[in-house]
């Protein structure tokens, strides 16, 4: 699929507040700093539609993208960041969570894993929990320019969730540094459009 436009159209504290015009629409989640934003500005082809920085933490809100005036992606906040207050987190965990529960447009979740980690227990947790909300997702391995064994390291990873969740989601290697992968997830995403 080739993206010629792409927009911003909206950031929204909660799921009711999201737009409510009917397109399909894929989201993009994961822990603080995996690189989310990064990856949506690649598939937007623009440096800074979606807010990107060094400190986790930075994406607050629900960010509706629209691509090609056909189906919106989603930047979320990340989970997972140790650094804030009780309440804080308390607030993005709802926000999360009641965006997966009643958006109704969602057709897929994007879950981005940074390719130098081992599985972790949060991570785990939340494919447990969208398994059991019978959610479909897809893994991104992100930042794959500072391995030098990405794939090895995203086989054993899913050889881990196989052992783990019993499950052995679609998995898809990424750098938004190097411009690695992008269409294979774009190629991806059409399949949920067109059926
Ligand atoms: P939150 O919004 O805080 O949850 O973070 P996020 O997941 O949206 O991450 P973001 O895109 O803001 O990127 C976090 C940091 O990782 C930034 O310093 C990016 O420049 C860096 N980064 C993102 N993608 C890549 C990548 O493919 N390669 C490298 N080397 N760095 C990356
Ligand atoms: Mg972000």
């Amino acid at each position: 699929m080739y993206v010629f436009k792409s927009e911003f159209v909206a950031s929204s504290p909660n799921v009711k507040d999201c737009p409510n015009e009917f397109f399909p629409e894929f989201a993009f989640i994961g822990r603080s700093n995996v690189g989310k934003s990064s990856l949506i500005n690649s598939i937007c082809k623009k440096k800074k539609i979606a807010k990107v920085s060094g400190k986790p933490g930075k994406t607050k809100l629900i960010n509706h993208f629209k691509i090609n005036d056909n189906f919106y992606i989603t930047d979320l906040p990340g989970y997972g960041y140790a650094n804030i207050s009780k309440k804080n987190k308390k607030n993005i965990d709802k926000l999360i969570i009641d965006y997966f529960l009643y958006r109704k447009q969602l057709k897929l979740i994007f879950l981005i894993i940074d390719i130098r980690h081992k599985p972790l227990e949060i991570d785990l947790n939340f494919m447990s929990w969208l398994i059991n909300q019978e959610k479909k997702f897809s893994v991104i391995f992100s930042k794959s320019d500072k391995l030098k064994e990405g794939e090895l390291s995203a086989k054993e990873y899913m050889l881990e969730l196989k052992k783990k969740l019993n499950k052995k989601p679609k998995y898809f290697i990424t750098s938004s540094k190097k411009k690695v992968g992008v269409d294979n997830i774009l190629a991806h995403i059409n399949r949920y459009i067109v059926s």
